[in-house]
């Protein structure tokens, strides 16, 4: 069921969880099909916005969480402006995120991109996660620093039990349930109407 008719009016959907659990690939899916159906995108991925907007910053805690604050409030910006958001960060402390959920407000989508540990560790896309359980990398999320599950996002993804395509499908229902999207059949119907 839709619960209302918000076609055209921004949105961030925000994509936490641990390093390697599939963030940024089931955000490069949602991406595609979003420049498709909707138009107005922007991504903001955590290892790139850390070469500019939070260039300098630590891993500490709080460093963490001035880099989701700042995240939220380009979202902020973008979103209020009726443009889709599709946001990548470890966002590791509840404080942050739910902060930026207060400033964002409904628009405001959690997306917990979850996998085991030892899933992302066996993956170790980047290699990071070697370091971190030699001791090389200090302060590594869910090896040596924590992360903070969220308590109510409104997708939870498991993505060690399904396919990117499949999680990225899941996110996009939701975003036509939530009225930000039409689903693909009233696309249908406008453009054999027109
Ligand atoms: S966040 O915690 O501030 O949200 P962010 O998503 O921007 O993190 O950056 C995480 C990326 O930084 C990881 O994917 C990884 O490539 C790299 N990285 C380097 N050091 C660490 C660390 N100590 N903990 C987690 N990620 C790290």
């Amino acid at each position: 069921m839709r619960d209302g008719d918000r076609y055209g009016q921004g949105f961030v959907l925000w994509f936490t969880g641990l390093s390697g659990a599939g963030k940024t690939t089931i955000a490069e899916i949602v991406e595609r099909d979003l420049r498709a159906r909707f138009g107005k995108i922007e991504v903001l991925d955590g290892d790139i916005v850390r070469t500019n907007l939070s260039k300098g910053l630590t891993f500490s805690r709080e460093d963490r969480n001035t880099n989701v604050l700042r995240i939220g409030f380009v979202a902020n910006l973008l979103s209020r402006n009726g443009v889709g958001v599709v946001v990548s960060a470890i966002s590791p402390y509840k404080e942050a995120r739910d902060e930026v959920r207060r400033d964002i407000g409904e628009g405001f989508i959690e997306v917990f991109v979850d996998a085991p540990l030892e899933v992302c560790a066996e993956r170790d896309v980047k290699g990071l996660y070697k370091k971190a359980f030699s001791g090389e990398i200090k302060g590594f999320t869910g090896v040596s620093d924590p992360y903070e599950p969220p308590a109510a996002p409104e997708l939870h993804i498991k993505t060690n039990e399904e396919e990117p395509h499949e999680s990225a499908a899941r996110v996009i229902t939701h975003l036509e349930e939530r009225g930000y999207l039409w689903p693909v059949e009233q696309y249908r119907e406008e453009y054999d109407r027109a």
